[in-house]
């Protein structure tokens, strides 16, 4: 059976982008396939600074990630804190990556860029070593994720084609999948920039918990172009483009297919919102359901951790014997 890993930080919440771009092709495949999904929130400590913040926020994305659609039933969900066995293969892993290659990640560039003035960790340059370890402990043959960690999966190829070189073959070699539309939500006040919670103002990013009227007020609000034509074309008309990606996502339509039925931005705009609004409804009341039994969603989790746990101790027993490290 196909392995599938894909993983999610608890920073904030869940948006759009994260939403059309993963989560909904995880919940599409789980029962075909041998899913995990991991609540990464080891890699949220490499920007996080205030205390009491990482715990609240795992819980609120495991309901979350339950109320998208995932069946507990037949999909590992876990926290990696809770599978110690991911910072052990992680510090192997960065053990077997460059310093070069680590520096000429997009994601570490952006991030390190916009927080000039802020305290730098390691952990945020490192942070795709981590990434490669979540993946390669579990023998993931596929990893849905949004085309923005596509330079991470890369790099993670790059690591296990290099570990089983050096060692002998001990990982699988993962793949990418992404979505047809929605690979690349983009914000709707800066159609050039990536949906994103570490944006600068909230009025272009959607969240999973919105309520309908902000939506569409966001939606109505969403930059475009001083042109008429509605057409699919993400380098001319990056507006327009990405309201059609998220309305083909929202609706199972091709963009293009969707262009040749607007004539005005205007109902476009309205269309689109109306689409994520019903799109987001069940969600919506799926979560507040979920939240109102912690300690439901905190034995689930446990139970996730387990069945992770069995995986992963065995990869990482693997590795340690590929490399040739006293037993313990
Ligand atoms: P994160 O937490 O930023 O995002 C989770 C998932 O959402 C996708 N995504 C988007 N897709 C389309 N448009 C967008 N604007 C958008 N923003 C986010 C991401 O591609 C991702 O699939 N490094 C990862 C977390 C991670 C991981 C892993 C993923 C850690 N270990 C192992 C896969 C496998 C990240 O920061 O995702």
């Amino acid at each position: 059976m196909t392995r599938v890993l894909s993983c999610i930080q608890p920073t904030g919440d869940v948006h759009l982008g994260n939403y059309l771009g993963a989560l909904r092709n995880w919940v599409a495949g789980q029962h075909e396939k041998d899913a995990f999904h991991g609540i990464v929130d080891l890699h949220a400590l490499t920007i996080t600074e205030a205390p009491d913040i990482v715990g609240q926020s795992s819980l609120q994305l495991a309901a979350m990630l339950f109320a998208v659609g995932l069946d507990p039933a037949v999909t590992t969900v876990f926290v990696q804190s809770h599978v110690p066995e991911h910072s052990q293969l992680g510090w192997i892993m960065e053990c077997q990556v460059s310093f070069g290659e680590l520096s000429r990640m997009t994601q570490f560039k952006d991030k390190s860029a916009k927080r000039e003035h802020d305290f730098l960790s390691a952990g945020l340059f490192s942070y795709p070593a981590l990434m490669a370890a979540d993946i390669l402990l579990y023998d993931t043959d596929e990893v849905p994720v949004g085309e923005d960690q596509r330079q991470h999966l890369e790099i993670t190829r790059d690591i296990a084609i290099r570990f089983n070189h050096r060692f002998g073959e001990t990982f699988v070699i993962p793949t990418a999948v992404m979505p047809k539309a929605g690979a690349r939500v983009m914000d709707l006040q800066d159609p050039t920039s990536k949906m994103s919670k570490s944006a600068a103002a909230d009025t272009g990013l959607i969240s999973m918990l919105e309520d309908p009227a902000a939506i569409m007020k966001k939606f109505k609000r969403a930059v475009t172009d001083s042109d008429t034509e509605v057409r699919f074309d993400r380098a001319e008309k990056p507006g327009i483009s990405n309201l059609l990606e998220i309305l083909a996502a929202c609706t199972g339509e091709t963009p293009q297919a969707l262009a040749t039925k607007y004539t005005q931005y205007g109902s476009l705009k309205v269309d689109t919102g109306e689409a994520v609004v019903e799109t987001l409804r069940p969600i919506q009341a799926r979560y507040h359901e979920l939240m109102t039994d912690r300690g439901q969603l905190q034995s689930l989790l446990r139970i996730g951790a387990d069945k992770a746990r069995s995986v992963a101790s065995a990869t990482l027993a693997r590795a340690q014997r590929s490399i040739g490290m006293l037993p313990a």
